[in-house]
Formats: C-alpha cells, structure tokens, sequence
C-alpha cells in the first residue's frame, strides 16, 4: 500500500462494548483520487468557510501533481486531505484560481492545504504529512517548502520549522487568505541546497 500510519491510533479502544470488533485502525495518509474530490470539497467547506474554494479548482491539483495530494483515512472514512504541489518561492497562488500548470522552473513544493477533522487531530497528521512532503520534494529536486499559514497557524507552522519570509510582504495577495495570513518557508530536510 503506498501510504504510511500515523504513530498512534486515532481513538482511543472502547474498553468494552465494542471489544468484539477490536481497536479502530490508525488513521492513514493515501494517494487522493479524482474521485474524492467531493470528501475533499466537503471537509473544506467545513473546515474553511471563509475561504471557500471551487471543487474543480481542489480537483486540479490532485490532477496536475498527484504525488503531493493525499487523503487522511481513518475506519476507511476520510477525515482529512493535503494538498500540494511545486511552485515558484515568494509567489502566492491565489485563492480559488485554476493554476493552468505547473512553472516548468519549480523552486518549491507549495504546501497549499493540510486539514483534518477536529476528531483526528493530535495525531501527528500534519507533522506526518511534512514527512512525506520532504520524500516528494527531494524527488522533485526541490529544496524549499512554502506556504501560507492562515486562522493564527504561525505558531503550529514554527514548530515544524517554518519561518515567516524575509523582505517582501505580499500584502495584497496574502489579504486573500485572510487578515491572520502569513507566508512562510523552510528547507526541505535533507533536501538539496536552496539556491
Ligand atoms: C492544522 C491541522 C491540520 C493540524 O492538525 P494535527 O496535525 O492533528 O495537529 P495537532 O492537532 O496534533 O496540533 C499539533 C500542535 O499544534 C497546535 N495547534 C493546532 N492548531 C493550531 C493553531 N491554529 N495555532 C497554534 N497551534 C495550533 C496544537 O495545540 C498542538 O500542540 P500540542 O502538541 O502542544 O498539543 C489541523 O489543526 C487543522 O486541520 N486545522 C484546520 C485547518 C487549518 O488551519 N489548516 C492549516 C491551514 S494553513
């Protein structure tokens, strides 16, 4: 299965009742199909409702750079989807838009979405998820992950060692996501060099 665990379950055995169908199974990062797409549609509009997004526009990403795109399943039910996909340092793609391909000169792997269902965080999902983000990027030759932290995200971001950009501020393009919206980066692990 191309897919890895999280390092622990993601509720808690039920101590009895239901003991005859064992412990649910750790929730798992998966390739995202075209097919769901409308689970991803769904837990976005729940999750990000003032930041809505076309499902077609979702669906694009998954179609132009599936490796970057995963699903958060738990019990067989999804509770959760990442999104990304290489793009150019210091540029913001906006919000809601077609990207019409990829930039055929890549420096990043842009990390546009990480969300999962409040009954699956503490899991580890995102750090998780960075794991495997680090694995594509190093494939793609990328050194740098970006994206833009939105809702207060910046403390959650900092942790797995993002920092705010440098210089300019994007003020313009960043109001999109929200006043709270901060762009930020960091070195793949074991990444090639940034140039
Ligand atoms: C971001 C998200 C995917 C993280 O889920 P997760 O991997 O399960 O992360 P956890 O819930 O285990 O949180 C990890 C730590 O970050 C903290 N954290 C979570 N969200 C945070 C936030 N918005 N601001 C600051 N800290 C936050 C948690 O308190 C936790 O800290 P702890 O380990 O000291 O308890 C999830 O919170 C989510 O889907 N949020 C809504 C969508 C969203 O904001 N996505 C990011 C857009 S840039």
């Amino acid at each position: 299965m191309n897919g890895f665990r999280l390092p622990r379950p993601i509720f808690a055995p039920s101590g009895g009742g239901a003991a005859s169908l064992g412990p649910p199974s750790a929730p798992v990062w998966l390739p995202l199909a075209l097919s769901d797409i409308a689970g991803v549609a769904a837990i976005a509009a729940q999750l990000h409702p003032s930041l809505p997004e076309r499902a077609a526009v979702l669906a694009e990403k998954a179609a132009l750079f599936p490796e970057g795109c995963r699903k958060l399943l738990a019990d067989g039910v999804m509770c959760g989807y990442a999104l990304a996909h290489p793009w150019r340092t210091a540029v913001l793609p906006a919000l809601d838009a077609f990207l019409d391909g990829l930039p055929a000169a890549a420096d990043c792997l842009f990390i546009h979405d990480v969300a999962v269902l409040p009954q699956a965080r503490g899991q580890g999902a995102a750090a998780s998820f960075l794991l495997h983000a680090d694995a594509v990027a190093m494939q793609h030759n990328l050194p740098v992950h970006a994206l833009i932290a939105a809702y207060g995200t910046v403390r959650l971001w900092r942790r797995f060692g993002f920092a705010p950009l440098e210089g300019e501020q994007h003020v313009v393009e960043l109001a999109a996501y929200g006043p709270q919206a901060v762009y930020m980066s960091r070195a793949v692990a074991n990444g090639p060099a940034a140039g």
